[in-house]
């Protein structure tokens, strides 16, 4: 049947194979030279050193026992062919994943695998094969995923909503001792206090798990790379990124999220206030266990005393959001600007023990 090509609504026509194709188990090689060697001889089928062909295209419509094969299987044919032709193409693609099977023509194809096994060549089963898997790996990460929203759906419900509805019923009640017993409405003022403190700071720790999607999936650089090339493509500002990978695999991924975060702020604030032509990012290696964070703009720079001094009245969050993160590195965050001079946000990360130890010691 390998020697036959089907028609599609048309004639079946014949079809040179290689011999490799025709050999379904390399220990059934000699096997298969015999029968070619039979079918030679009776000039059903002509070879050469490493093809056979059927000799005329008329023996496929005449040769009976051929025939009806053709037409019980065309189904199963067709599905074969069309998996040696992917199988091939996946091999010329240097395996490439997104030459594999995926979906519906996955599931069609391995019912037909599970019929007829022994008729694929190896290269049809690795392709099948490592289809199969990759297909596995996505259903296991989508279930993670699934997962990992669940958890975060919890934790935001134990960290955010219900202290607030406790604070909600708690004011409620501090309203009504307002006028009854001022002093233990005083007291109950403090308890809500804290408890709306203690809910910021839950809320927080929150942020970061709300990391993007690539990130959890591809790691710090992809991240960084969709991020900026998003800001690209809105708003045209160009953002050179330079990042060691050998860094970034030193770094869990609950360190790179928030990494990304710094970045994210740093190089918003620069697209948004510093008209520069020019935002580069870098992570490299500093001096011994530590690694520098850095973001920098040739833009317009800003006086920093006077932002501190009325940063209370501003409403903004950005710079604390830096300060509490590099916190969460252990790092050590540096702001540098001058009007004109352009910005530069560093933060020094420890990588090992013993550079943490170093940095808390220093501050
Ligand atoms: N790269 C920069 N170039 C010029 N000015 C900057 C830069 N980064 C920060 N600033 C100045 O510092 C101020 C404070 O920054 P911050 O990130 O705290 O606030 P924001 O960006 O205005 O608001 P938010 O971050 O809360 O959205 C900015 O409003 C801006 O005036
Ligand atoms: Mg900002």
């Amino acid at each position: 049947m390998r020697l036959t090509e089907l028609g599609e609504g048309t004639q079946d026509t014949r079809r040179r194979a290689a011999l490799n194709e025709l050999v379904p188990d390399p220990a059934r090689r000699a096997e298969v030279e015999a029968v070619l060697k039979t079918l030679a001889d009776a000039r059903l089928v002509t070879t050469e050193k490493d093809t056979a062909e059927v000799a005329h295209e008329a023996l496929i419509r005449e040769w009976p026992a051929l025939r009806e094969w053709l037409n019980e299987n065309h189904e199963r044919l067709r599905v074969h062919r069309q998996l040696r032709r992917d199988a091939e193409e996946w091999l010329h693609l240097n395996r490439d994943k997104g030459a594999l099977y995926r979906g519906a023509r996955l599931a069609q194809t391995l019912d037909w695998a599970n019929d007829y096994a022994d008729e694929m060549s190896l290269i049809e089963y690795e392709f099948l094969e490592e289809s199969q898997e990759i297909h596995q790996k996505e259903i296991e990460a989508m279930e993670k995923q699934e997962e990992d929203r669940r958890v975060l759906a919890k934790d935001f419900h134990d960290e955010v909503i219900s202290p607030i509805a406790a604070l909600a019923m708690r004011v409620n009640f501090a309203r009504r001792l307002l006028e009854r017993d001022p002093a233990a409405a005083a007291e109950e003022l403090l308890k809500i206090e804290e408890l709306a403190r203690k809910t910021t700071r839950g809320g927080r720790k929150m942020i970061f798990a709300f990391r993007p999607l690539v990130l959890e999936s591809k790691g710090l650089r992809a991240a960084l790379e969709a991020m900026t090339e998003k800001i690209q493509e809105t708003f045209g500002q160009e953002v050179v990124i330079e990042v060691n990978d050998n860094i970034i695999a030193q770094l869990d991924m609950g360190k790179q999220g928030v990494i990304f975060n710094i970045v994210d702020e740093a190089v918003n604030n620069a697209r948004k206030h510093a008209q520069a032509t020019h935002i580069w990012v870098r992570l490299k290696p500093s001096e011994r266990g530590l690694a520098l964070l850095e973001i920098r703009d040739d833009g317009i720079g800003f006086d920093m005393d006077k932002m501190k001094s009325s940063y209370e009245n501003r409403g903004s969050l950005g710079m604390i959001n830096l300060k509490e993160r590099a916190e969460l590195l252990n790092g050590v965050l540096q702001l540098q600007s001058k009007p004109g001079a352009g910005t530069r946000v560093s933060v020094h990360i420890p990588l090992t023990e013993e550079a943490t130890e170093i940095i808390l010691h220093r501050s």
